[in-house]
């Protein structure tokens, strides 16, 4: 992943460089790093861990200069350490090289520039750009980088700076995420939008094999075969505060909170007053939309239990039948996709690899295909037939929450056009689960307003506790699922979902008083079976935290903890009921002492394979 940042203009470099990697630092935390171009030569300050020991670093010891790199490090090729953190530098230290991504063949690279006489000080594989760009320098550096990265497989956005050139920095990319903010007499380098908001909202998006020469007042761009090219360019509406924490302790907090205008805002103008569902992004007309005889999803993480929901109810609802894959199988297990497939593609951040290598498998392969995303001008949206926005605004919090449920949202509307445009819903129907919906963000804000309950049962499972089991049925075994990632991807608890009537099938051996289980036992078809399960555990000495209808006072029977939810129709369950559990990851999270904006491990945006 990593976060990458250049800076040339008026200001104070390396303020603008760290303040921009702090907007970054979702990206990656392993290590963080910058370099500074001053009278012909440059001076690297690179620290291990988060980006505070970089930004102490520097203020002790202040560095100036008049453009600089910085980068904030995932890593994929060597170990966090110093030396493996960016930038790197050639062999005359005259070259330094920031990098987001991955060079798939830097062995044969390294082998090569080894045999020529460079020496090499990491494990990385971006140091071999570094010698690479050396070696190809003759006095123009953006022809330098241009030559080397023909020569490079895999993945990349790059920005270079020379020793002998205090006002250019390079920046190019392929398959990585690459902006320039375009400011008044200052430009800025960054691997996402909120790096550069503070000085601009004006940006261009670099394409594929495109090279970049930036100077405070110019932008001059070449494709991959030298010759000039104009970029797109764009303006971004939201601005820094809404990427901020607004009060609250923690951006996930914050953004848990935002979920009723997340779903509010993602369901916005989307049922006509003639009771059509408006879906013109699908860019298909209603015999088309008919004529879709399977439906693939293929996401990754949290957008994949996004996915499974999308089954239940496509399927349910439009009688279509539909696989959930994730991306990194789909792509590579030579799937059956075809004209009359529609694939959707959901991601939050719109830059996931394998997600975006699948996009592009099933269009080869004939299928249209509809992406969901929450980033305005993502490279899924480059891709896609056609785009879905999940208008939850920017999530910087590492595990996913307002997005998680926005997708569900922007999945019923697509469920419901589907139903419409084959007639398997009755307008009465439509117009039935459309009145559930709306009344979602006002449920939402209800769990919100009361989380005594909840802090207290986190707060008896703070300590001693390794393991736990989370059980659902139908539409609650992805909500089960999603609940059991975020316990344990913020609290390190480890934490394993099942469909309850499967549990008897091998978990059931794991259980015991110390190993909790969560169920989701929301009123429904299979309520009954649920509660069964609960019985089945209990009697084996499981403590139970159960996920249950307002109104339910039988369940108290089966739970040492019960977390209610108001009543909504059984198939608009997973929207409310994902809340609890993400307070409940949170509220463990926080007892323990961890980090839950940024875990160890994870990045927010996994622009690797
Ligand atoms: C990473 C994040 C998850 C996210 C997944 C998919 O693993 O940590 O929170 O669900 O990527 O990301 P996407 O942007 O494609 O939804």
């Amino acid at each position: 992943m990593c976060g990458i940042v250049g800076y040339v203009g008026p200001k104070r470099v390396t303020d603008v460089l760290l303040a921009g990697l702090a907007r970054l630092e979702y990206r990656g935390y392993d290590s963080a790093g910058i370099a500074v171009v001053h009278e012909g030569s440059i001076e690297t300050v690179r620290r291990v861990g988060k980006l505070s020991h970089l930004i102490g670093a520097v203020a002790e010891d202040p560095v100036e200069g008049s453009i600089g790199i910085g980068h904030t490090r995932w890593a994929t090729h060597g170990r966090p350490s110093e030396e493996n953190a960016h930038p790197h530098a050639d062999c005359t230290g005259r070259i330094a090289v920031v990098h987001n991504g991955i060079i798939e063949n830097y062995t044969e690279l390294r082998e090569e520039l080894q045999a020529a006489g460079h020496t090499f000080r990491s494990e990385t594989d971006t140091e071999t750009v570094s010698h690479l760009v050396e070696s190809l320098y003759a006095g123009d550096l953006a022809e330098a980088v241009r030559l080397a990265t023909r020569r490079l497989h895999g993945s990349y956005a790059l920005a270079v700076v020379h020793a002998d050139d205090t006002g250019t920095i390079i920046a190019a990319r392929r398959d990585s995420p690459l902006i320039i903010g375009e400011g008044a007499g200052e430009n800025i380098v960054a691997s996402d939008i909120p790096a550069v908001l503070e000085h601009t909202r004006e940006i261009l998006v670099l394409e594929d094999g495109q090279v970049a020469t930036v100077t405070a007042d110019s932008i001059s761009v070449v494709d991959a075969e030298g010759l000039p090219v104009t970029c797109e360019r764009m303006h971004v509406e939201w601005d820094l505060e809404a990427a901020e924490k607004g009060g609250y302790e923690d951006f996930m907090l914050k953004e848990i909170h935002e979920q009723p205008k997340a779903v509010r805002e993602t369901l916005r103008g989307r049922m006509g007053e003639d009771g059509t569902v408006q879906l013109s992004e699908l860019a298909m007309t209603t015999e088309e939309v008919a004529g879709i005889r399977r439906v693939i999803v293929i996401a990754c993480g949290t957008s994949y239990h996004a996915g499974l929901v999308a089954k239940t109810l496509v399927e349910q609802w439009a009688r279509v039948p539909v696989e959930v894959d994730v991306s990194s199988e789909f792509r590579y297990r030579d799937p059956i996709v075809g004209g009359d497939t529609l694939v959707v593609a959901i991601t939050q951040s719109g830059e996931t690899a394998d997600t975006l290598a699948s996009v592009r498998e099933a269009r080869d392969r004939g299928a249209k295909v509809l992406a969901i995303t929450n980033v305005v001008g993502s490279r899924v949206t480059r891709e896609a037939d056609g785009v879905i926005y999940t208008h939850a605004g920017p999530e910087i919090g590492v595990a996913a929450t307002k997005t998680f449920t926005a997708q569900i949202a922007a999945l019923y509307v697509l469920a419901l056009k589907l139903a419409q445009a084959k007639g398997t819903l009755s307008p009465a129907q439509v117009q039935h689960v459309w009145s559930g919906l709306m009344a979602l963000p006002g449920i939402i804000e209800r769990i919100l307003g009361d989380q005594g309950a909840l802090q207290e049962c986190a707060d008896q499972y703070k300590d001693g506790c390794l393991s736990s089991l989370f059980l659902g049925r139908g539409i609650g075994v992805p909500v089960a699922m999603e609940g059991a990632l975020k316990l344990k991807e913020i609290s390190y608890i480890h934490a394993e979902a099942y469909p309850a009537g499967e549990m008897k099938h091998g978990p059931i051996a794991l259980i015991t008083p110390h190993v909790p289980v969560v169920a989701v036992a929301t009123k429904g078809r299979t309520y009954d079976k649920v509660v069964s399960n609960l019985q089945e555990v209990r009697a084996r000495g499981a403590e139970t935290i159960v996920v249950a209808t307002e109104g339910d006072t039988e369940i108290v029977k089966h739970a040492e903890h019960v977390l209610y939810v108001p009543e909504t129709d059984e198939d608009l369950v997973p929207i409310p009921a994902a809340v609890p559990l993400q307070l409940l990851a949170y509220y463990i999270a926080k007892a323990k002492g961890c980090n839950v904006d940024q875990p160890r491990n994870l990045a927010k945006s996994v622009t690797v394979e």
